[in-house]
């Protein structure tokens, strides 16, 4: 098995289940991933990747949209329209962001290294939380500095503004750079119990061989500059399959003060009814 480039994220709520099954499967996986896949590859990677993406293959990332509801609509789409991403209507400079990243790669560190759950190739650099390297949350580290944005924003002012101006948010948790390098994968994982859209998940690119699978949602329809809320307590994985980086940003956080709230819904609504009208 991979143990030089084991990394780890461990959020809150996170789902320990699949750790369990990685490691009794593990003794097997890198030379026995011979199985019956519609997924060609050429390297080494756990049979659970290839088994967990074989399923997806059988579903559809969209199934059964329901029109919004009448009454209180922002939260009949994050909480009640069943969708496990939904793409913004947001138009972004993904790749002058894509080229800010991609010049600070020697800052990004090994994401998830202090636990042995199996990911490969996994790395992040951190804009807004404690620190540029503490990129995972404050109640994973010992007396964590508080929240702020990193000196790592002086280095990529087109995506700090982006991400100050252009979310309708004001209140801010982890930001961060994601990278996952060519033939690296993230393990199936889940981040949160509560079924609801939240996270911001931003394709500043993604190659066309990279894949991300959510468990009963089949492949999530990426496409560079997409910026989609996601719901990460359905299982989820990434496998990049290319031979290019992935590099995604990650947003937590949300609106606090009634005009950017306003705002907010007001997108979030609107991008639930485009993607209702676009596959009804
Ligand atoms: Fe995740």
């Amino acid at each position: 098995m991979c143990t030089d480039e084991i990394d780890i994220e461990l959020d809150d709520d996170f789902d320990y289940e699949w750790r369990k099954d990685y490691f009794e499967s593990s003794q097997e996986s890198f030379n026995d991933n011979i199985v019956e896949t519609g997924f060609n590859f050429d390297i080494n990677v756990p049979n659970q990747i290839v088994r967990f993406f074989n399923d997806r293959q059988k579903e559809q990332h969209y199934q059964n949209l329901q029109p919004v509801s009448k009454n209180d609509k922002f939260d009949w789409v994050v909480k009640k329209s069943k969708i496990a991403t939904l793409k913004l209507n947001l138009k972004i400079p993904y790749t002058e962001m894509y080229n800010e990243a991609n010049s600070l790669l020697s800052e990004f560190i090994i994401h998830r290294n202090k636990y042995e759950e199996g990911h490969k190739g996994w790395k992040s650099l951190v804009l807004h939380g404690s620190g540029k390297h503490y990129t995972l949350g404050a109640d994973q580290y010992d007396d964590a500095p508080d929240y702020h944005w990193t000196d790592i924003c002086d280095k990529c002012p087109i995506t700090y503004d982006f991400i100050k101006n252009s979310l309708f948010i004001d209140s801010f948790e982890r930001v961060r750079f994601m990278l996952l390098e060519p033939n690296g994968f993230i393990c199936p994982h889940k981040d949160d119990d509560e079924h609801r859209l939240q996270t911001f998940n931003i394709a500043l690119n993604h190659p066309e061989d990279c894949i991300m699978g959510m468990e009963n949602y089949g492949i999530v329809p990426w496409k560079e500059g997409d910026v989609r809320m996601m719901n990460i307590s359905v299982k989820h994985s990434v496998w990049n399959r290319s031979n290019k980086n992935r590099i995604h940003l990650i947003v937590h956080g949300g609106p606090s003060k009634k005009i950017y709230e306003q705002k907010f819904n007001k997108m979030v609504i609107d991008s639930y009814e485009s993607l209702y009208d676009s596959i009804n």
